[in-house]
């Protein structure tokens, strides 16, 4: 049977198919601990390896600071990014070099053409191909509004995360106390009025993220999948569904194939509302598929 999406074989193909997945991030690395909330670069890459063959283009039109392009790098993709605000765009480029950096001397040490890399896949399969310096990995400071102003070429998936509304705002969210008590951690993304994040009226806010994934529609191959993380937000006593709006308002344009569960199983509980009232300690994350057909 030829596999038309990518090269796994049927035992990492048939463990990625499961609706839910448990993924710890590792602790991260000082010079992205500024950002408040990036996704792992171990997930990530599962992902494209799930979606993508070697050798073909991802992007993510709200970059942080590049874990899908550093996952894109070691799975042996080419990747864009794009990234509002200028401080992380550095980042992510400085994140990128040195996995280029790593990736060069990797295959320095092994000495040999033909050799294949591990690739350090996730899903516990050998992938055959060779990551080398030759990929594309290309940050771009700039506002996802714009995509298609910025000369990316057709890419055949996108893996993405978009600000979860105005969350970063609130006060109270233990998080945050930490990062504000920190040194030089950014509590919020930016000030910038592009800055999803600064939407406080969340049916706006909705309405221009939909604008935005709408928008990449020209840049996406046939049949190319887009992967969106986020989660229902909580505010204010209520929740807002972020995640449910988008897969509906989403799949008028893109077709929504399915949701896979990310949780996380290493979170310390709060107390939220004990004695009193029914507040959980949210530790999921939706990863939405999608695919432009
Ligand atoms: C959830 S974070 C993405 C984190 C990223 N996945 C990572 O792992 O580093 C959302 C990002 O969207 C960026 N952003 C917000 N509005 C944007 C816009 N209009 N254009 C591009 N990026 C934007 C923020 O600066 C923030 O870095």
């Amino acid at each position: 049977m030829k596999n038309k999406l990518n090269e796994l074989e049927p035992k990492s193909w048939l463990k990625f198919q499961k609706s839910w997945f448990i993924h710890n991030p590792p602790p991260r690395k000082k010079g992205v601990l500024r950002h408040p909330a990036k996704f792992p670069e171990t997930m990530a890459q599962e992902f494209i390896e799930f979606f993508t063959k070697p050798g073909q283009t991802v992007l993510d039109p709200m970059a942080g600071t590049g874990s899908t392009l550093v996952a894109a790098l070691r799975a042996g993709r080419n990747s864009y990014g794009i990234e509002l605000n200028p401080h992380y765009a550095e980042i992510a480029r400085q994140v990128i070099r040195e996995e280029q950096a790593l990736l060069a001397e990797k295959l320095a040490g092994e000495g040999q053409e033909s050799a294949d890399l591990t690739g350090g896949s996730c899903q516990g399969g050998v992938v055959s191909f060779r990551p080398d310096n030759s990929l594309v990995a290309r940050i771009i400071t700039g506002d996802a509004a714009k995509a298609v102003e910025f000369g990316i070429p057709k890419v055949e998936y996108v893996l993405t995360s978009p600000p979860y509304w105005d969350m970063l705002h609130a006060k109270g969210a233990e998080n945050q106390k930490k990062r504000r008590e920190g040194e030089q951690l950014d509590v919020v993304y930016s000030d910038d009025p592009h800055d999803l994040g600064n939407i406080h009226d969340y049916e706006a806010f909705l309405e221009m993220l939909v604008t935005v994934y709408v928008g990449l529609k020209p840049l996406l191959a046939e049949k190319a999948y887009l992967t969106i993380i986020v989660k229902n937000v909580k505010k204010g006593g209520k929740i807002y569904p972020l995640a449910w709006d988008i897969a509906r308002e989403l799949g008028k344009v893109y077709t929504l194939k399915d949701e896979k569960i990310w949780c996380q199983d290493n979170q310390p509980l709060a107390p939220f509302g004990l004695g009193s009232a029914w507040v959980s300690n949210t530790f999921h994350h939706y990863c939405l598929q999608f695919r432009n057909e």
